[in-house]
């Protein structure tokens, strides 16, 4: 969370930095800042509070060159107002931060410093500059010995114009030179250019200027061979909406990529069959959303694969203590290959020697380097901060999995193969139908969105649909919504069911038919009300009071959680938007959790 972006070159710094940050809000949208040198090679520092584009305004528009940093905040300490926005300054150092400083009290009452801010970020400023007697690098070097926690800075001092000093230690941070000068970002698809760029290693110092950078420390190279941006909203009213309506294409492509000539195929990732020879249990690590693809997808692994699956929320899987061993492979899943707490479940279980393999989005990030074993969802950028093309992407990308793993594993011969392949496929097909199903979907939202709670339930693999259901409407609509396994319901929840309370289920399998049926008998009979979203064999019956039926067009079996995703999603941005929420940034949410 929270992005910094830096350059420094001849011309219109300041304009470079903001146009860079806007292409990191996601990263964080309370507030914005930036200090830049001017003319007099006098640092200026502007912020505000709320989005980059009230930055922009702001902000001079003069074109003067030299150098410039910029952040866009996601608020860990302290409120969101302007006193805490960065840039943050202290004596002769002004810095932009992305992380936690853990230590930030202990270091204040060493240096008997009385911050301004309420930040734990101020501290380092004062720190590096109580180190600084005119060598940058070396007062940073010896922050860094006293420093415990996240950080990726980018920083200027007052007595050195037209260079930027950064380091990083957790926290992602990608160097860049051009033409027009050398910049700084948390992510590197926000330069401006395709092409080589660096990334300093943890502890790596660097000094920036328009025409080199200089490093003490290790630095790696890595490519960005294409630009990872979106093309606007292109006519939809949110980034949201439109990432909705792609699925159709953005599944297709991932699912299809990993096909040749009608088998399910890794080769091209370097994925060997030999990752899978003995595994007796499978952990899927994830966050969010991400955890609710791993949870989806849990059932294909035990029915087709044969192997036992528990999937992890992975800030528990480091608390919990899961055990690394050798006969079980831990799959992370992350759109963003970023999430601190993924990052930190991977890093543990790489400690302990276990077999890795992680499914991501983004390219170019920590996960993804750090993992080796890589598949991939080729979604394209998201944008909305609810997750929902990189949802069904990666479902799609864990299904082809358990067929490869019950492949290699012997579990499924060629006809069984391709009959699991047709069975995705008839999933991914029944994408673009399920968005038809806006209108129906709308109708039912315009009842919703007057609730104040909303329930999900649903059995097996309906129980993480329902999961995800809950999440969506909470992160955009703000009403309160919760997922019960419907087995569960009687053991509590139950009691809050009173007339006019809604509640959504999931039904795609006839396996568990009867028992949801009764489940959502026994809503009704309290008066609640059903919205129940069932496959088109499912029977279900029909005509019952403050039962609502809306048929998804697949056929019950694990391809029905596409049309169940889109469903569920659709139900989100339409109650979100019939309550007039910012769907695209929610309030207090960030697309990338960059800490733990
Ligand atoms: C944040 C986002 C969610 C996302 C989760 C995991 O909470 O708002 O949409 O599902 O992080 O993110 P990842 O990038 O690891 O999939």
């Amino acid at each position: 969370m929270c992005g910094i972006f830096g350059f420094v070159g001849k011309h219109d710094a300041l304009s470079t930095v903001l146009s860079g940050l806007s292409r990191l809000e996601y990263r964080g949208y309370d507030s914005a800042g930036t200090a830049f040198f001017d003319e007099n090679d006098a640092i200026n520092v502007i912020r505000t509070t709320g989005r980059v584009q009230r930055l922009t305004e702001t902000a001079p528009k003069t074109n003067a060159g030299g150098a410039a940093i910029a952040h866009t905040r996601w608020a860990t300490h302290g409120s969101v107002c302007e006193r805490n926005a960065h840039p943050l300054s202290a004596g002769r150092v002004v810095l932009v931060h992305n992380g936690i400083i853990e230590n930030f009290r202990e270091l204040r009452e060493e240096l008997h410093y009385t911050p301004i801010s309420e930040t734990d970020t101020e501290i380092a400023a004062a720190l590096i500059d109580s180190l600084y007697d005119g060598d940058p690098m070396e007062a940073i070097a010896k922050a860094q010995k006293r420093l415990h926690g996240s950080y990726a800075f980018a920083i200027l001092f007052r007595d050195k114009p037209g260079v930027i000093y950064a380091t990083r230690c957790e926290s992602p941070l990608a160097l860049m030179r051009t033409e027009q000068g050398s910049f700084l970002s948390s992510d590197p698809s926000a330069f401006p250019a395709c092409g080589e760029y660096l990334v300093p290693q943890e502890h790596t110092i660097v000094e920036i200027t328009a025409d080199a950078i200089h490093a003490r420390g290790e630095v790696k190279t890595a490519v960005l061979n294409k630009l990872d941006r979106s093309e606007g909203r292109q006519g939809y009213a949110h980034y949201m909406l439109k990432e909705i309506y792609e699925q159709p294409q953005a599944l297709r492509r991932t699912v299809e990529r990993y096909l040749v000539d009608g088998h399910v195929d890794f080769s091209q990732e370097n994925i060997p069959d030999t990752l899978f020879d003995g595994i007796r249990h499978m952990h899927v690590v994830a966050c969010g959303t991400a955890m609710h693809a791993g949870l989806v997808s849990s059932h294909l692994f035990r029915s087709l694969a044969g192997v036992e699956v528990t999937a992890h929320i992975a800030s528990e899987f480091c608390d919990a203590g899961v055990l690394v061993d050798d006969d079980s492979l831990y799959v992370f899943i992350s759109q963003s290959g970023e999430t601190a707490d993924t990052l930190a479940a991977l890093r543990r279980v790489k400690a302990g020697g276990g077999r890795v393999l992680s499914v991501i989005n983004r390219r170019g990030t920590i996960i993804e380097r750090e993992s080796g074993n890589v598949l991939h969802t080729s979604c394209g950028p998201e944008i909305a901060v609810a997750s929902t093309k990189a949802f069904t992407a990666q479902v799609g990308v864990m299904y082809l999995l358990a067929i490869r793993m019950a492949c290699a594993r012997g579990r499924l011969d060629a006809q069984g193969e391709s009959e699991a392949i047709a069975s995705l496929l008839a999933g991914v097909d029944s994408v673009a139908p399920a968005i038809a199903l806006h209108p129906q979907i709308a109708a039912m939202a315009s009842r919703i969105s007057k609730a104040k709670d909303v329930f999900f339930i649903g059995r097996a693999a309906d129980y993480a649909i329902a999961c995800e259901g809950a999440l969506k409407l909470k992160e955009i609509s703000y009403l309160h919504a919760e997922s019960i396994a419907a087995g569960e319901l009687k053991h509590g929840t139950i009691s809050l069911i009173e007339p006019g309370v809604p509640s959504v289920a999931y039904l795609t399998r006839k396996q568990t038919c009867s028992r949801v049926l009764l489940s959502v008998q026994e809503i009704l009979s309290r008066g609640g009300t059903v919205y129940l979203f069932a496959t088109e064999d499912m029977e279900v019956p029909e005509g019952l009071d403050e039962l609502v039926v809306c048929r998804l067009p697949a056929k019950e079996g694990a391809g029905a959680a596409f049309s169940a995703a889109v469903s569920l999603q659709l139900l989100a941005y339409e109650t979100a938007k019939q309550l007039g929420m910012p769907i695209d940034m929610p309030r207090n949410l960030a697309k990338s959790v960059t800490v733990a």
